[in-house]
């Protein structure tokens, strides 16, 4: 897999009118072929906010035919902005991407027209916008956590095998080299015996724990309708925080106000609604367990015990503390994996204990983090991607770069042409040939992995997963949040 060259650069910009011309053809996608003269049909659901990003990463390279978005001011602002990456690359600007605000609609009119679909809507949208795509026979990257049920992520992951094409999660850390090098080392004795993981987020920042709705008018710019979409029909509504809210609920939600969010779920809030988003697990999960996840042999906990505070039926809690249990492997014992994340309410940042190898003041500044725990020496990784993960004690990560150099640990994890760039290394898989690194056979168990988190979280007490079954066997009533209670006609 190569990444574009700076002569492909060049052919793109000689060749951007002729691609604009020819902008809403069909492409062809033969896999092990040159990229350079292919440039895919991409529709992007959920233009705005992140999709806005996920777009820069491929629009230059690649024909946006299609921006979907509920939200006609959010719709603009993501056309806008899809303009400014050519006028700020010097290029010519092509023909606007079609507009859309429901997804089935663009289907229905122009699938013909479209060779791969990136979907970037809240949680709860991934598995209907992305099933469609998959129905219609289209390759999808799909943000993350994959869906916000178990029960969808395997289901979505089912589709794409039979559908046959590639798929990828958006979640970066997977493209990055960092987590492979922490695999390297860890793999081959760099810390001794790998003991324990512990993993942490300050996350949520935005308004979690019990909440209570209020009902204004819905914004005119808003389709409530569609952003529903699988979702209960239920009036527009936005939060209000209780009195005796947790502190960092209180803070969320002014600093909300300080950036003139809504108060409404959208934007962004979404995230601490059980029924659209997945908390602060859900949203970070996918990023700070991923090195994890590949580290352990892609394995499935059987166990994971929890503690948070309060959690209701509609919110996710303001913090968190889950020990995930994992049977032993011929790699690595039996360990727990343990996640903390949020504010204590004495505004305390709910972290893990500090492995004393590890320098205080650089544990401190860690507002989201992993320490690896091995009988030698830690992996430490300050941030949620492992994009740089160092070694403590710092002797013992002196002698690793020795052993790095000598050759005696060795490369052995194949390296991305697109780190930080699941969507360029996907859709260049396309056109190319090659494996997506977090293609749906890797992303699925991943999301699964997190998720069982948040079945603890809302059932309140530990759980056993038979993962075979997909069942939680010593809580009956956790097998309640395995699936969406009910899907709204039309949209599945
Ligand atoms: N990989 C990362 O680092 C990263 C970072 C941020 C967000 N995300 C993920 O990206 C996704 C979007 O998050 P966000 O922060 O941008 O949320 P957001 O609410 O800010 O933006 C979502 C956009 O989707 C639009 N939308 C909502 N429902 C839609 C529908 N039915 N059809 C079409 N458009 C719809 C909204 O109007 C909005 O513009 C989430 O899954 C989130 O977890 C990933």
């Amino acid at each position: 897999m190569t990444a574009p060259t700076v002569s492909r650069r060049r052919f793109l910009k000689q060749t951007a009118g002729l691609a604009a011309a020819t902008a809403f053809g069909p492409n062809l996608l033969l896999r092990g072929a040159d990229s350079a003269s292919k440039r895919l049909n991409i529709a992007v659901i959920g233009a705005n906010g992140k999709g806005q990003v996920d777009t820069g990463m491929v629009c230059l390279d690649h024909n946006i035919v299609a921006l979907v978005d509920i939200d006609s001011e959010r719709l603009e602002g993501a056309t806008k902005a899809w303009a400014k990456k050519f006028t700020t690359a010097g290029l010519p600007v092509p023909q606007a991407p079609k507009g859309y605000a429901d997804f089935r609609k663009m289907f229905d009119e122009m699938a013909k027209n479209i060779d791969a679909v990136i979907v970037s809507t809240p949680d709860h949208t991934h598995y209907p916008a992305a099933m469609w795509a998959l129905k219609h026979g289209k390759p999808v990257c799909v943000q993350k956590p994959l869906c916000n049920t178990i029960w969808e992520i395997r289901d979505l992951h089912r589709a794409a095998k039979e559908a046959g094409v590639l798929t990828q999660m958006g979640n970066q850390g997977r493209t990055m080299d960092g987590q492979r090098l922490a695999k390297e080392w860890i793999d081959q004795g760099a810390i001794g015996t790998l003991k324990e993981i512990r993993l942490w987020t300050d996350r949520p920042l935005w308004p979690q724990g019990p909440l209570t709705k209020t009902h204004p008018a819905c914004p005119p710019n808003v389709n409530w309708d569609l952003w529903l979409s699988t979702e209960a029909d239920e009036p527009y509504f936005e939060y209000a925080v209780p009195e005796n809210a947790a502190a960092q609920t209180k803070l969320a939600a002014e600093e909300g106000k300080k950036r003139k969010r809504s108060s409404g779920p959208h934007p962004w809030n979404w995230r601490g609604w059980w029924q659209y988003g997945s908390g602060a697990l859900g949203d970070m999960g996918c990023h700070i367990m991923d090195a994890s996840f590949s580290i352990l042999g892609q394995q499935i906990p059987v166990k994971i015990e929890v503690e948070s505070s309060p959690v209701t039926l509609l919110n996710a809690p303001v913090w968190t503390r889950l020990k995930y249990h994992f049977a032993p492997t011929d790699k690595h014992p039996a360990l727990i994996v343990s996640w903390h994340d949020g504010t204590l309410d004495d505004g305390t940042p709910n972290k893990p204990e500090r492995d004393p190898r590890l320098p205080k003041e650089v544990f401190d500044k860690a507002h989201s983090g992993m320490m690896f725990i091995g009988t030698e020496g830690i992996v430490f990784e300050p941030d949620a991607y492992c994009k740089n993960p160092v070694i403590y004690s710092e002797e013992r990560f002196a002698d690793v770069k020795k052993e790095m150099e000598s050759g005696k640990i060795k490369k052995t994890e194949t390296r991305s042409a697109f780190p930080e760039n699941p969507q360029g290394e996907w859709a260049h898989c396309i056109t190319s040939g090659g494996t997506p690194s977090s293609n749906f056979d890797y992303a699925a168990p991943l999301a699964e992995f997190v998720s069982l988190g948040n079945l603890a979280i809302r059932s309140g007490q530990a759980i056993e997963w038979d993962a075979k079954a997909a069942k939680v066997t010593n809580v009956e009533a956790a097998n309640r949040f395995v699936k969406r209670a009910a899907y709204r006609k039309g949209w599945v």
